[in-house]
């Protein structure tokens, strides 16, 4: 597949890293040497399509509960045991390096954060979504949709099996790659509470050119969307096993994107 190329965006990398830290250094002065936000600006500007689409008025208020007579409900047993486990949804199993993701959800004081409808979605080892928006040229795979769920246990933990996910490139900017990502939704004890965050995987290249990455400015806050590789958790002969908590509330918490973002 060819992509028409008067259809990509002209702007450098340097370029648009140049504007990351632009803004990362005008948050720090607003800062004054105190804590930096933890969640990013709405109209971080290197993030083109949300520098275009962020809220400039007072966001209009729902009556929660008018919303919540509309929206979805699950239950326990709507969710099967096989929908945490994304390599065997098909007939045969999916290409690329299988992984187990495991973690808790936990409130601002460590308590566990149980029976939480978590779910997933991601691309496939080769970087693409089943999606009509993702065209680029990798290939789909037949043994993989990219989607899963699971609730949390007693314990507040969680457990998953799937592939892991390759880059992918958007069109934020030339050659603008996003780093490997799992994208993670909490759904709380309301629709009207869900959460949608990005998980990352340790040491990728991509970190520092990534604009929604980056779109968080305080790095402690940026690391916390990493996981951790674990090697109690690695399966000999099986899977590579890393850990990732999600802290919901605190100044340890999870950075969650704002309701307006997509899911780039
Ligand atoms: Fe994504």
């Amino acid at each position: 597949m060819h992509v028409d190329p008067g259809m990509l965006p002209t702007e450098t990398q340097e370029e648009i890293s140049a504007v990351i830290a632009q803004r990362h250094e005008r948050e720090r002065d607003a800062a004054a040497g105190g804590p930096l936000p933890v969640h990013p600006p709405r109209d971080f500007e290197a993030y083109r399509s949300a520098a275009l689409r962020h809220p400039t008025h007072e966001l209009v208020r729902a009556d929660p509960e008018e919303i919540e007579l509309v929206s979805p409900a699950f239950g326990h047993s709507d969710v099967a045991a096989h929908e945490s486990d994304l390599t065997i949804q098909h007939p045969g199993e999916p290409l690329g390096e299988r992984i187990l993701v495991r973690g808790r959800v936990l409130d601002g004081d460590g308590r566990p954060v149980r029976n939480q409808l978590l779910e997933i979605w991601q691309a496939n080892a080769a970087g693409r979504y089943i999606h009509k928006r993702d065209q680029h040229p990798a290939p789909l795979d037949p043994n993989f949709t990219g989607v899963g769920r699971v609730i949390t246990d007693d314990d507040g933990g969680y457990a998953l099996t799937t592939i892991k996910p390759g880059a992918y490139p958007w069109k934020n900017h030339r050659n603008a790659w996003r780093p490997a990502h799992i994208h993670f939704s909490l759904f709380g004890t309301a629709f009207t509470q869900r959460l949608i965050t990005q998980m990352y995987f340790p040491g990728d290249p991509l970190f520092a050119l990534d604009p929604i990455y980056q779109s968080i400015v305080d790095p402690a806050a940026r690391e916390r969307l990493v996981a951790a590789y674990d090697h109690s958790i690695s399966e000999p002969e099986w899977a590579i096993g890393y850990r990732w908590d999600i802290v919901l509330t605190g100044p340890q918490s999870t950075w969650m994107e704002p309701e307006e973002a997509d899911h780039a």
